[in-house]
């Protein structure tokens, strides 16, 4: 049996959705890109969304909207897709890190430390499980800093009654092909109820244009266009039930699992958090060796990451960090590996991982 790592659905609803808008729409800025950053912003609940044409480009764009500046220090997590911090590294912004907590893998907020530079915090909801947003906006308020979620990988995640995208000042959104949901290619959208944010944002992404000759900010040209944003309207509406799956793939997964010894598994769902399970990541100190072992029979897993940002050549060389800086996400990127989680997954190829897993572990 093979079993995939994911596997991105496209209906033929949704390539119908997409032909319809590009024989009848603009191209860009066409009557789907407003319909579906309607959608979105009511599927999250705060009053605007504007989409753009990555994850990356959301936090770039937002964080500039919001006032952040070349030389600001921006404090996120270095255990995550290192966008999350190149989107602010490429206007000259200088990365912080917290350390992670070995049980959620998401910022630990004890772990926070704000110094007069720090002008935002980006807590990353990684795998799809919120961080502790209630203990971080506590910090961010008390120092007058802004609260920028990275929610690339946790479209329609709750956090005590709020979704993703709505819990801090702003909320960004990766549709990259694996996604729990997509746009049929790259794509990307900010959330937020701040009118003056959203109006910038929609500035930056169309070349900072005022009017349609007159430029009066540095813009980019990042706009969603009408064909991807088409097949997200009709994505969204099956993001729900798509979760819906997830989670229960993430309950069988864990009901199989669970009383292997050496085997640590991803945080269970609460009565606070409704986590969305982009990834079903376990963490093992033999990580490699059952990664060969699914690898042999036809399992495909994926590591999350392998390298945590800091670590990254090129954040070594531009800012001098060091192994041992960030003991948990330098631990855990050598002991997590993700198992195949996606709507399609099938009770067979679940039970086919299961039994390669128990097996390994004799
Ligand atoms: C946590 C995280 N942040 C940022 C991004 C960047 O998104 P994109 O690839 O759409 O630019 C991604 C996804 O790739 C991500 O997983």
């Amino acid at each position: 049996m093979k079993v995939p790592f994911a596997q991105p659905i496209m209906t033929e609803g949704m390539v119908e959705a997409a032909a319809n808008a590009l024989r009848n729409e603009r191209l860009t800025m066409g009557d789907s890109m407003f319909k579906f950053e309607e959608a979105f912003a009511k599927m999250c609940g705060v009053k605007h969304a504007v989409s753009v044409n990555s994850g990356t480009a959301a936090i770039q764009l937002s964080l500039l909207a919001a006032g952040v500046k070349a030389n600001d220090t921006v404090l996120t997590s270095s255990m995550s897709f290192v966008a999350t911090t190149n989107a602010f590294v490429a206007f000259g912004g200088v990365p912080a890190f917290a350390d992670v907590l070995d049980s959620e893998y998401t910022i630990d907020p004890t772990k926070i430390k704000i110094t007069p530079d720090t002008r935002a915090i980006v807590p990353v909801h990684l795998y799809g499980h919120p961080s502790h947003m209630d203990e971080i906006i506590e910090i961010a308020e008390e120092a007058g800093i802004l609260v920028l979620e990275d929610a690339c990988q946790a479209h329609g995640a709750l956090y005590r009654g709020k979704r993703a995208g709505a819990l801090g000042d702003i909320g960004c959104f990766s549709f990259y092909p694996t996604k729990n949901m997509h746009v049929g290619g790259d794509g990307g959208m900010v959330t937020t109820d701040d009118g003056d944010v959203a109006e910038l944002v929609k500035k930056l992404r169309h070349c900072g244009r005022k009017g349609q000759y007159e430029h009066d900010v540095i813009g980019y040209t990042a706009r969603l266009n009408s064909a991807n944003a088409a097949i997200g309207i009709e994505q969204l509406k099956m993001l729900e039930g798509w979760n819906e799956k997830r989670r229960a793939i993430a309950a069988k997964y864990h009901a199989r699992l669970k009383d292997l010894d050496g085997l640590g598994l991803p945080p269970q769902p609460t009565s606070d958090i409704s986590p969305v399970y982009h990834l079903y990541t376990v963490k093992t100190a033999r990580r490699d060796q059952l990664r060969a072992h699914l690898d042999e029979a036809g399992v495909q897993t994926g590591v999350h990451y392998e390298i945590p940002i800091h670590l990254q050549p090129i954040y070594r060389e531009m800012f001098g960090y060091k192994d041992g800086q960030l003991p948990v996400t330098e631990r855990l990127c050598k002991e997590v590996l993700t198992l195949p989680i996606f709507p399609d997954l099938t009770d067979d190829q679940m039970s086919y991982v299961c039994e390669k897993i128990t097996e390994f572990y004799g």
